[in-house]
């Protein structure tokens, strides 16, 4: 039984869904640490520069080819050449893969939620974080839970489940997050944070970093596993795309920077180190809300935060290949998450155990968990960009001024799509794969 193709209720459910599948774990996880490890307030200007710029164009591409073809990857490749059907077949497949290493974090989060509320302090942070991910059994339990829960929001549909969730996690989410910021804005030292945020230090500057922002603005902005392009084809008729997608990267931009505030103070109130990487959420933060007063409220405020943020992605991360089993196979939305969920968890398994019993397993010299992040974030999104990219430019000869009034706008981005962002992409394919 085919269900009839949904579409948003109003233009602000399409907004704050896409909103929501942008914020994620990208700005509250990744963007400090990676903006961290790159020297950080330089590495700020350089991404605000190339988020408002190149990405606006890769961006609008993919929910206007959603909202052109009105169907979802396959079948909106399918539509352009029968050829490309494999091309668009490489967006879900994309979205599986990234579902498979993105629900193991959010199963700890989950993990550190309870933590919060139950049992507060630990001697060694280091010790327990490590200790748990290596667990056989406890994150592969989370890891389908977290995966239970987005599934059942994506098997309610599009309005009373994709955008009842947005509707309660993204308000939640921008309260804690500012209540949050005030605590942090609080602390002894608190400038310390905010000067490394926002002094810039030129020296800094190079390419690599600036690869680096690149990848972290397609990463956030959802773009590259057709997430986009089937929130698109949800649209009946938008005549203001551009002021939609300006809203977006605004927002985004807005929360990245606003995670930034609420760590980084607290990160050097405590004379810690900023360049801590992945585990600066899961390491260093318990390890400062242990020593503040009230920091099992606060702590389990930060992790029910991430959660939000991560839910909202999370289920922009399955309806892309939901859509697709949806439209192709011709069966129920019930059915496709019934699939879904078996699929992602035969995969996520392996590669939570991939920090423990099977860590020998490896792929190039990676763990399962470190090969899906590295294939799929540095070579499957900026490829399904590329050739998406390449296909409206080059193919489709879509025209700037379909989509932009203004004549400079229109200009810059026929050669924004039909050059600047295609070298970039390959660029960073070519500096991802060393
Ligand atoms: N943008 C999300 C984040 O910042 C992650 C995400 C959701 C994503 N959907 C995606 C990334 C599609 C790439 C493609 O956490």
């Amino acid at each position: 039984m085919k269900d009839k193709r949904p579409t948003w209720t109003s233009k602000y459910s399409f907004i704050i869904t896409t909103i929501g599948s942008a914020v994620g774990l990208g700005n509250i996880w990744r963007f400090p640490y990676v903006m961290g490890q790159n020297g950080g307030a330089i590495f700020l200007a350089v991404y605000i520069l190339i988020i408002s710029t190149i990405c606006f164009i890769p961006l609008i591409n993919e929910l206007y080819i959603g909202k052109l073809t009105k169907k979802e990857c396959i079948g909106a490749y399918e539509s352009i050449n029968k050829n490309f059907k494999y091309l668009g077949a490489l967006n879900p497949i994309t979205g599986l893969l990234i579902a498979s290493f993105y629900f193991i974090v959010g199963g700890w989060i989950i993990n550190y939620i309870i933590k919060s509320f139950i049992n507060y302090k630990i001697q060694n942070y280091e010790e327990y974080f490590t200790e748990f991910i290596k667990n056989p059994i406890y994150p592969c339990i989370l890891t389908i839970l977290f995966l239970f829960i987005c599934i059942f929001f994506t098997a309610r549909g599009l309005k009373k489940g994709i955008e009842t969730a947005n509707k309660s996690f993204m308000p939640l989410l921008a309260v804690i997050l500012i209540f949050l910021v005030i605590v942090s804005l609080n602390l002894p030292n608190a400038h310390l944070g905010l000067e490394y945020m926002f002094k810039p230090d030129f020296t800094k500057l190079n390419s690599h970093m600036v690869l680096n922002a690149l990848g972290q603005a397609f990463f956030t902005l959802s773009i590259g596993m057709g997430a986009l392009l089937t929130y698109g084809s949800y649209i009946k008729e938008d005549k203001t795309l551009v002021k939609s997608v300006y809203t977006i990267i605004l927002s985004d931009t807005i929360f990245a920077i606003l995670a930034g505030i609420m760590i980084f103070p607290a990160v050097f109130s405590f004379n810690m180190e900023p360049n801590s990487g992945a585990g600066l959420v899961f390491v260093t933060l318990p390890k400062i809300f242990s020593q503040i007063q009230y920091g099992n409220i606060v702590s389990g405020a930060f992790f029910i935060l991430l959660f939000c943020a991560a839910i909202t992605s999370g289920i922009s991360i399955l309806e892309g290949p939901c859509a697709s089993l949806i439209e192709k196979f011709n069966i129920s939305r019930t059915k496709a998450c019934f699939i879904l969920f078996l699929f992602i968890s035969i995969i996520a398994i392996p590669a939570t155990l991939s920090f423990g019993i099977l860590e020998n397993i490896q792929f190039f010299h990676k763990s399962i968990f470190d090969f899906l992040d590295f294939l799929t974030s540095n070579i499957m999104l900026p490829v399904n960009t590329l050739f998406l990219c390449l296909i409206s430019g080059w193919y489709l000869k879509i025209r700037g001024d379909i989509l932009i009034k203004n004549k400079i706008g229109a200009f810059l981005f026929n050669i924004g799509l039909k050059y600047i962002v295609p070298i970039s992409l390959i660029l960073l394919i070519i500096i991802g794969l060393h």
